[in-house]
């Protein structure tokens, strides 16, 4: 991990994070490169000789500099938007190491899709299915078709983040697959490319995936006696991360586990939160402290729209400050933005040493960080740098007020 101190300051790799906020201001989203590629090549190398391809997930983290990172030493990526695609494709990854998942795309994006030539097109329902095949006729293509089926396991993760149910919108039913299949096989535009799952995110524990993976092969199985030959099978995403002590899974011992089930078959894995969510962090200032009869309130400049994961999922992010030594109010303090809404806090009942301009870093924010940032309130959205070593570079640059109604006008 490249967040450490070193003389009682918090560092990125070798880089103080005063100097960042000195250069770049705050709020600010600093991230390890370091870490990103490390975390990258942690689920690569498990695989060994083991045909696969780690397809990161742009949504947790879409920043061009990260994807550049990552296509560089060699990643596939999980894109669900044709912005996603464009993002991919600008920051030099490749079409055809990007597999297309989301419920509902649209006759823009697979036509876009089709034109620069995708890994394969996740599909979750016969409508979208139909809606494919109709765009690859009026192109005069084949699209690459994996079907992502629900294996209804239970994930145990939070209800919002969890999507492997029945309850839940994603996947086609398991036993629905096999008409799917066949609709494919007899199509002229459609060729049968993978099957996929994906039972939710911020997982813990192995055995959700396993008990997924055992219901994927016996569906496999059934397909291989119609004839119906899958080339990879995709396992998704949804590897947790530490965010407050807990016991992640180990994933060499996940992927040898995997390997261990599915013969020669090609995996495709589609990690995100554990690529990128320990390698950021999310830097904000104290700006006043205010303390009434019952709680002590640390308003701090970053708020619910920089960072949504505390008000939208209760999520916790451990809270450091970037100076060990700084002396303050000692309280048990709650983390709170100057937005004007109850659930604008970033942290609760924290155990700190609080003065006004102190600055404090919240940890594991690389991933859902700045990608579910917004203009709440007409706050322009932060900036983010990249550090590696000794260096460090902004990778975007902070919005300006200008930035926020650029693309409007007066009704006349
Ligand atoms: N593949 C698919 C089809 C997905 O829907 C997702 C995440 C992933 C891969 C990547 O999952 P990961 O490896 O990152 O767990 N905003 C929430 C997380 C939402 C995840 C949505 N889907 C959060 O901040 O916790």
């Amino acid at each position: 991990m490249s967040f450490s101190y070193q003389n009682n300051t918090l560092h990125a790799d070798s880089v103080a994070i005063p100097e960042l906020v000195d250069t770049y201001g705050s709020p600010l989203y600093v991230y390890s490169r370091t870490d990103i590629e490390n975390n990258w090549r942690e689920f690569d190398q498990a695989f060994g000789t083991h045909p696969h391809l780690v397809c990161y997930a742009v949504k947790a983290n879409s920043n061009l500099a990260v994807l550049n990172v990552l296509a560089k030493i060699g990643a596939g990526f999980d894109i669900v938007s044709i912005g996603e695609l464009e993002r991919v494709l600008a920051a030099g990854g490749t079409a055809n190491k990007c597999v297309f998942s989301g419920v509902a795309k649209t006759a823009i994006e697979i036509e876009r899709a089709l034109e620069v030539g995708v890994r394969c097109f996740n599909v979750e329902s016969a409508s979208e299915l139909n809606r494919i095949e109709s765009v690859a006729r009026s192109v005069g293509k084949q699209a690459p078709i994996s079907i992502r089926v629900n294996p209804n396991v239970d994930a145990k993760t939070h209800p919002y983040i969890s999507t492997g149910l029945k309850e839940n919108k994603f996947g086609v039913d398991m036993n629905e697959a096999l008409d799917l299949y066949q609709h494919i096989q007899h199509s002229e535009h459609l060729t049968v490319q993978g099957l996929d799952c994906h039972i939710g995110s911020q997982i813990t524990d192995v055995s959700p995936f396993l008990d997924a993976l055992d219901k994927v092969l016996t569906l496999l199985d059934q397909l291989n006696t119609h004839n119906i030959n899958i080339q990879h099978l995709d396992l998704g995403g949804g590897v947790g991360i530490n965010y407050e002590g807990e016991e992640t899974i180990n994933i060499q011992a996940y992927i040898d586990a995997i390997i261990s089930k599915v013969g020669q078959t090609e995996i495709i894995l589609e990690p995100g939160r554990a690529i990128v969510g320990n390698a950021g962090i999310f830097i904000t200032k104290v700006e006043f402290l205010k303390q009434n009869s019952t709680h002590a309130f640390a308003i701090v400049n970053g708020a619910m729209n920089d960072l949504l994961r505390p008000s939208f999922y209760n999520a916790y992010h451990q809270v450091l400050p970037i100076n060990k030594t700084s002396t303050g109010t000692q309280a048990n303090w709650n983390l709170v933005g100057p937005i004007c809404e109850t659930g604008d806090f970033l942290a609760k009942n924290r155990d700190l040493s609080l003065s006004e301009g102190d600055y404090l870093a919240l940890m594991s924010t690389g991933a859902y960080g700045f990608t579910m940032s917004s203009n709440y309130n007409s706050r322009p959205r932060v900036a983010e740098v990249m550090v590696s070593n000794t260096s460090h570079q902004l990778i975007r640059k902070r919005e300006t007020v200008q930035d926020l109604f650029a693309g409007e006008c007066l009704y006349e």
